[in-house]
């Protein structure tokens, strides 16, 4: 009754934003991501007869408030799935990833969750069972499943069955760099679960975002099976600049986007023009992403680490699925 998972966040190139059902986590559009070796969750859970109920330790502490409902509730979902709804455990996260600023931490958190806990129960599923499991965690999070480019596929149905990632090409397909800049630790003021509410809810520009969509994953899709790297990196910034431009058109209107967010978006411009391609993104959160090829390495760190407001650059490259023991 005892198991750990090991999995890795991903950035999304193409943006899940938006969600036609909260209670069971069914996006309004597919979304499209690649898995990151650099930033991962390590997870171990045993489940104790003895228990009263759950307890949840997150590098070393123990962790009460909506982090700890978030997790007891997901947890009641995959008890109820394997029929022991009255087991309790004990979860030990270790997470590489800095929580809450946009890193999706709650990525590979929910999925090493989702893999430690169903292992431990023994219930016997496969990936996109796994996958779909994982999604009522949090949404990005199914798509940690794979390694790779993956992509999450919406579904039609009410009850979500048809709403799972897909791997769209492994892990050794394509040798790119992600660089996450890391700008500020501070939690964030419109969670990701609020700002897509509000977004859909309110925002004039979200019909032109969902309009987009079809498109943004058809020519994303076309680059990586290429490898046109300039593509892949146009679509994405693209689509990422698109998302950001809902949440100014909601009501009340927000931003992710703090002044030095900017800054290394213009810095990413500003490499371009020197003839190095470079690409970010963004997700719910003021850091930044930053796709390259390894062959610019040395020049992309260098202009990152020259902004002041710069504290790190965690580098990734393309990751492996979920690891279950
Ligand atoms: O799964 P959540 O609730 O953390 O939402 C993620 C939303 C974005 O990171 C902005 C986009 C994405 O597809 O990951």
């Amino acid at each position: 009754m005892e198991a750990t998972a090991k999995a890795h966040t991903n950035i999304a190139l193409i943006k899940y934003w938006g969600k036609r059902n909260d209670a069971l986590i069914l996006p309004t559009n597919n979304s499209l991501s690649v898995t990151l070796d650099g930033l991962h969750t390590t997870t171990k859970v045993t489940f104790d007869t003895e228990l009263k109920k759950d307890q949840f330790q997150l590098n070393g502490e123990f962790i009460k408030g909506t982090a700890y409902d978030r997790v007891v509730k997901f947890l009641d979902l995959i008890r109820n799935q394997g029929n022991r709804p009255n087991l309790f455990a004990h979860i030990q996260s270790e997470n590489a990833v800095p929580t809450a600023a946009g890193f999706a931490s709650s990525a590979s958190g929910f999925a090493a969750l989702a893999g430690a806990a169903t292992k431990a129960l023994e219930m016997d599923i496969d990936l996109p069972a796994l996958s779909r499991i994982t999604r009522q965690g949090s949404g990005s999070a199914c798509r940690s499943i794979y390694g790779g480019f993956v992509e999450w596929q919406k579904g039609e149905r009410e009850d979500g069955t048809d709403s799972y990632a897909v791997p769209i090409a492994p892990q050794n397909h394509w040798d790119l760099r992600i660089a996450a800049v890391v700008l500020t630790a501070k939690e964030k003021d419109v969670s990701s679960r609020v700002g897509m509410k509000r977004t859909v809810d309110t925002s004039v520009f979200y019909d032109g975002w969902l309009q987009s969509i079809p498109k943004d994953l058809r020519d994303i899709k076309k680059a990586i099976t290429e490898k046109d790297f300039e593509k892949l990196g146009e679509i994405s910034e693209a689509n990422c600049l698109k998302m950001h431009a809902t949440t100014l058109g909601a009501v009340p209107p927000f931003t992710y986007w703090q002044d030095d967010t900017m800054t290394v978006m213009e810095t990413v411009q500003y490499l371009r023009k020197k003839g190095i391609p470079a690409y970010f993104t963004i997700d719910a959160g003021p850091n930044v992403k930053v796709l390259y090829t390894p062959e610019h390495e040395e020049k992309v760190l260098e202009a990152l680490k020259s902004v002041n407001a710069v504290e790190k650059v965690i580098v990734s490259k393309v990751g492996s699925g979920i690891d279950c023991q």
